[in-house]
């Protein structure tokens, strides 16, 4: 039995997550995860909230909260909504917690004994209005770059450059509006990141098995040479820069800076889990105390990848601690929304509280899966998630389940029939799913979740076309115990079909379970062999008929869609 230990990219805290969010990192992560708890793998999946940072800050205003309420709101919101979505942490967290505030404080005691965070003066925007210094967000102006009129302090949304909030033209307050501000001398704490350059690029030179994308974008930020970065922000909200509970002289109202914190907050949360479950969190993360065994996957958007192959890696590397650092690295493209931007405010796209609203989760999770942005960013569009909910779903799966079921309800009763034998085409189908499923589940192994969902679906397109094949209600009328033998067969196959689709539509799967009263931890059990499989049922074991498993997407339902989430 292997241990695997999953991360996703913890949402930000700032509202509900949108469709791309999803698929860009839980979802693909929680599939992952239930594939690996089927074959039997000891699995934590671990995810939390990332809290901290201008943009919870200035929600928060917007939303007439104090910071703490709004985080706490909107973490149960998130936490309610990935439940919903049937994504299966063993532990959602909050970077807000005390673990993530421990831990933070360690590394930055360490980094600092072993010479790799020094203290700067650094120039900064104060508003002298707001009697504060304005860091990332909290600042506004003209792009130097483009002369985009709205750049924010820490990137333009127009030219999407990084800024350095100094440089932009006619800064003003995005708190109050004030353009009475100055740039002031401030001290803040530097991570010295370009002594790591060496020792971060011999590591990411190690990473053999890591996906093209991932690697070439730690290679291009290699390449342009990693600069200290500062790792504190003039904000009250975040972690304080102290050290055993008392707080750094010149530091009392800075904190930890928001990138530096919720990369931590992985550890953090697996000590929030650890706290809740009476169980040991060292195991999954310090290689002297059991984790040199662990295999540690990440999942995540490609924004995120040089945080976490160069920015992460130098907090991890550089405490010489013997930490688990990431072993897979799964990093996916955009999804757009008809090759848009997805967005709050403008009202484009669809959020994961709204999808729920009109479609139970498994409609979701397979056309994100089957469409995942991996070699390129990938455009959703309704008239596709339509069209792939309708064939794939209810014309492939749905209706061999009731198909099957039906025929044999009415021909045989409501038991699988016993009599005849498996013959030549149960013989082909056999081989035919073994090659496919071993296929199968060396891509979800590999993380390829396109090529993985497309050999699902050649597996339930196999079913059917056996059935065509078999044709049970035409053999009934000359030869009773072949027709039997399709039947229990095809019965059977829906035993399989369940087992291989739960990773992906897990709700469905137990459904489908639920039809011959089955345990779906038991019946879920990772299939290898297709022929052991077929044989589950050898007759007499009750069903009763499902419902529908799911309903065709009509046009109607798709222009009303188009109208509510501004498709265009
Ligand atoms: O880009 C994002 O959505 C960030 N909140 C991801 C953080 S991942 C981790 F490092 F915490
Ligand atoms: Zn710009």
């Amino acid at each position: 039995m292997a241990r695997i230990l999953i991360t996703s990219a913890l949402p930000y805290i700032n509202g509900i997550k949108h469709l791309g969010n999803l698929v860009g990192s839980m979802l693909p992560a929680d599939v992952y995860a239930r594939f690996q708890r089927q074959r039997g793998n000891d699995v934590l999946y671990i995810c939390a909230t990332d809290e901290h940072g201008t943009p919870a800050e200035l929600a928060a205003r917007d939303a007439r909260q104090t910071v703490q309420q709004y985080c706490a709101e909107q973490y149960e919101i998130q936490a309610g909504a990935g439940e919903a979505f049937g994504l299966s942490f063993d532990h959602f967290g909050r970077s807000s917690n005390p673990p993530n505030h421990r831990l933070t404080q360690h590394f930055a005691a360490v980094l600092e004994d072993r010479g790799l965070i020094e203290e700067r003066v650094d120039k900064q925007i104060y508003s002298i209005d707001d009697q504060r210094f304005l860091p990332d967000r909290y600042v506004e102006g003209i792009c130097p770059h483009c002369e985009y009129e709205k750049a924010r302090g820490d990137q333009c949304d127009n030219c999407g450059r990084l800024i350095d909030p100094i440089e932009l033209k006619e800064p003003y307050s995005k708190i109050s509006g004030s353009r009475n501000v100055e740039v002031r001398e401030t001290r803040h704490l530097y991570l010295l990141q370009a002594q790591m350059q060496d020792r971060i690029a011999r590591w990411v030179e190690s990473k053999t098995e890591w996906p093209q994308l991932t690697k070439s974008i730690a290679k291009k930020w290699l390449k342009e040479g990693l600069r200290d970065r500062s790792i504190t922000r003039d904000l009250v909200w975040g972690i304080p820069v102290a050290k055993d509970g008392a707080k750094r002289p010149g530091f009392e109202n800075k904190v930890f800076y928001v990138w530096f914190d919720a990369p931590i907050e992985y550890i953090g949360a697996t000590e929030e889990w650890a706290l809740a479950n009476n169980e040991n969190w060292e195991r999954w993360w310090r290689t002297d105390k059991g984790a040199a065994d662990v295999k540690y996957v990440q999942v995540m958007g490609k924004d995120n990848v040089a945080f976490h192959t160069v920015s992460f890696p130098a907090t991890i590397l550089g405490s010489e601690e013997p930490w688990k650092t990431v072993d897979a690295l799964k990093s996916l493209n955009w999804l757009t929304w008809y090759g848009g931007k997805f967005s709050t405010s403008e009202n484009r796209g669809i959020f994961m509280d709204q999808a729920l609203e009109i479609l139970p989760p498994d409609y979701w999770r397979w056309h994100l899966m089957a469409n995942a942005p991996e070699s390129d960013d990938a455009s959703f569009t309704l008239e596709h998630f339509a069209s792939v909910v309708n064939k794939d779903l209810a014309d492939v799966l749905g209706n061999f389940v009731n198909r099957i079921t039906r025929f044999c309800n009415a021909r045989f009763g409501d038991a699988v029939p016993e009599a005849g034998d498996y013959g030549e085409a149960e013989q082909n189908l056999i081989t035919e799913l073994d090659k496919r499923m071993a296929d199968y589940a060396g891509y979800l192994e590999e993380m390829e979740f396109r090529k993985a969902f497309a050999e699902l679906r050649a597996i339930w397109v196999a079913g059917n076309e056996y059935l065509q094949i078999a044709a049970p209600w035409t053999s009934i009328k000359t030869d009773e115990a072949r027709a039997a033998a399709s039947v229990r067969c095809a019965l059977n196959l829906i035993v399989l079909f369940a087992a291989l689709s739960r990773p992906v539509i897990p709700f469905t799967a137990d459904k489908m379970f639920a039809i011959f009263g089955l345990d779906p931890v038991e019946a879920s059990r990772w299939p290898t062999r297709a022929a052991s499989a077929l044989s589950r049922f050898k007759g007499g074991e009750a069903f009763t008929l499902p419902k529908v498993l799911f309903a065709k997407i009509e046009d109607e339902q798709v222009d009303e869609w188009r109208k509510r989430f501004g498709a265009e």
